[in-house]
């Protein structure tokens, strides 16, 4: 047992007090437990440290799914409508539900095209903040006012071919959103703004403010709240072989409620499962699962 505490330790790089911590035991009694000397009740001891390790094994078999991007139907037409910004320098919006890929899509395509700047707005993100992260991005100057900085942006984007990616734009609030399409009429590049369906209320101005904003935006994709079954049996498919059985597929359509977030939660779980008890996954065994997700 020693040993395997150990093993683990030096696997995860842990200090005797994060195994103290994690038991809820002092780091003197671990220490003593090292070396063969806790003189209290070792039985108990072991019992713990033993949950512990296994625990963290659990984790790691579980750990083993991971995502790679697919190129579903919906994944092709906004990576098209991202590609259509890029090339025309228009302003394109990308609206849907949480857990419809946007994050996974608008990362890809930067991956994909160095040109792209991509931004992950947060609900912090104020004009100058947005100024301040493209600055960054182009290695400018931060100091100065809010004009200086943006007139250096546009100096620097103007006529690069280069596209702005912002992600979970529907946090930009008005000002910052008047920046961005003040850059993108100077600088002459194509924007993409991605983010939940509020989004699209934030655009036209909650008094009709954005009207010149609006106005601009080219393609408006609406992603709805539902990926269609084809998109998530490849997604599915393409993290676990036993999704490609219909029923697993069907199971797995039906309890993900086509949200790709909540599909791959059932996933990882289902997947955990299957590998601590040694059994391919099943319909079922999807269906109980989904049961215990929230949401
Ligand atoms: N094209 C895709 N390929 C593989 N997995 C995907 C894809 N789209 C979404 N997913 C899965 O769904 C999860 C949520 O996607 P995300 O891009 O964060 O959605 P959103 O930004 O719309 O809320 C991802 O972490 C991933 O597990
Ligand atoms: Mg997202």
């Amino acid at each position: 047992m020693i040993r395997d505490l150990t093993e683990l330790m030096a696997r995860r790089n842990w200090s005797q007090t994060q195994v103290a911590r994690a038991i809820g035991k002092s780091p003197t009694v671990i220490n003593q437990y090292l070396h063969g000397k806790y003189p209290g009740d070792m039985a108990s001891l072991e019992r713990d440290i033993a949950a512990l390790i296994k625990r963290e094994a659990d984790k790691e078999k579980g750990k083993r799914l991971t995502v790679a991007f697919v190129r579903t139907y919906t994944a092709t037409r906004c990576l098209e409508v991202i590609r259509l910004a890029h090339l025309d320098c228009d302003i394109n919006v990308i609206f849907g539900d949480a857990g419809m890929g946007k994050t996974m899509i608008m990362r890809q395509y930067a991956l994909e095209n160095p040109g792209a700047i991509l931004l992950e707005a947060d609900p912090g993100y104020t004009a100058r903040v947005v100024l301040e992260e493209i600055c960054a991005r182009l290695g400018l100057n931060r100091r100065g006012n809010m004009h200086e900085l943006s007139d250096g942006i546009i100096g620097a984007l103007r006529d690069s071919g280069r596209v702005l990616l912002i992600d979970e734009a529907e946090n930009l609030p008005l000002r910052a959103l008047e920046v961005i399409r003040r850059i993108h009429d100077k600088a002459g590049i194509g924007v993409v703004l991605a983010g939940m369906p509020r989004l699209i209320i934030n655009l036209k101005g909650k008094r009709g403010e954005l009207k010149q904003l609006y106005s601009r935006v080219g393609f408006a994709l609406a992603l709805g709240d539902v990926l269609p079954r084809q998109d998530i049996d490849e997604i599915a498919a393409s993290v676990l072989d036993d999704a490609q059985d219909p029923a697993v597929g069907e199971a797995l359509f039906t309890a993900s409620r086509g949200n790709a977030r909540r599909l791959f939660k059932l996933l990882r779980g289902v997947h955990r499962h299957s590998q601590l008890n040694g059994v391919p996954v099943n319909a079922g065994a999807v269906r109980k699962f989904s049961e215990m997700l929230i949401n």
